[in-house]
């Protein structure tokens, strides 16, 4: 099979598990569930966002994002707009907010006008998304010129799969192992019972180099040490302290 195709068939098996799992994402990492979301990606957002008066998030879930955006941001927003593949998410992001228009739809596909938004945001999105090189050009294509692309992604190197803190009692040895980082990888992953979410790992390059042939490029880079109600959550979360967890980029436009 060509592909193209290959890869049109395996973004939609993976939408089909974000439309079966929703339920999982909305209990366990929104509306306060979440100390990462709650001390450090929504400020994250927040700060970045704003200033800008028309808002595309891509992948918004239930639609937590664009909540804090809106409390923060309201003086200047005249459009705010929400876009999930998943109507499960859809679904429950309109009931939780207002003054969002919320739609379905794929980060490959977008369905606005050329310039359409001077702020778009992507927050732990892309490493569920298989069709890369599309979605970032409609990313691009989307935002007006010196429009903001707020990005963010759990952090391509030293969260890559296989990685993780080694405790290792016969060697006495403890370190953080990182994973096979220059391979470009797809997995499902069971992330609690019964819950498959498809990972897609991809190196950092390959995501700069695709966002500056792309017209995107970086302002600000942070990549800031686990919160502390992340690492109070496990002992072993204590010892992996200084291995970031997040990778947030802000860019332009140019
Ligand atoms: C980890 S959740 C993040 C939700 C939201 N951005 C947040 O931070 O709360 C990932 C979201 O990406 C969505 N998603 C998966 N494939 C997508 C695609 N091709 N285009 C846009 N969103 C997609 C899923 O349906 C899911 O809601």
């Amino acid at each position: 099979m060509d592909e193209y195709l290959k890869n049109r068939e395996m973004e939609l098996a993976n939408q089909e598990l974000w439309e079966s799992h929703a339920k999982w994402w909305q209990e366990n990492f929104s509306e306060g569930a979440d100390p990462e979301y709650e001390e450090q990606i929504l400020p994250i957002v927040e700060q970045w966002a704003k200033g800008h008066t028309s808002v595309l998030e891509v992948g918004t879930g239930e639609g937590q994002v664009l909540r804090r955006v809106l409390t923060t941001t309201s003086d200047s927003l005249r459009l705010v707009v929400g876009l999930d593949p998943a109507l499960a998410q859809v679904e429950v992001a309109k009931t939780r907010s207002s003054g969002v228009s919320f739609l379905r739809g794929s980060a490959p596909q977008l369905p606005f006008l050329r310039d359409s938004f001077d702020l778009v945001v992507a927050c732990l999105v892309f490493e569920h998304i298989l069709e890369v090189d599309e979605a970032i050009s409609e990313v691009a294509r989307v935002l007006a010129p010196k429009g903001t692309f707020i990005f963010l992604l759990n952090h391509p190197l030293l969260q890559t799969p296989g990685s993780g803190w080694i405790d290792d009692h016969i060697l006495m040895e403890q370190y953080w192992r990182i994973g096979e980082y220059l391979t470009e990888d797809v997995s499902i992953e069971e992330v609690q019972k019964d819950v498959f979410i498809p990972f897609v790992h991809r190196p950092l390059s390959r995501y700069v180099n695709l966002l500056v042939q792309n017209g995107l490029y970086i302002e600000e880079m942070l990549e800031p040490p686990p919160p502390k109600g992340f690492l109070d959550q496990a002992w072993e979360y204590q010892e992996a302290a200084s291995i970031p967890r997040l990778l947030a980029l802000r860019l332009t436009k140019r």
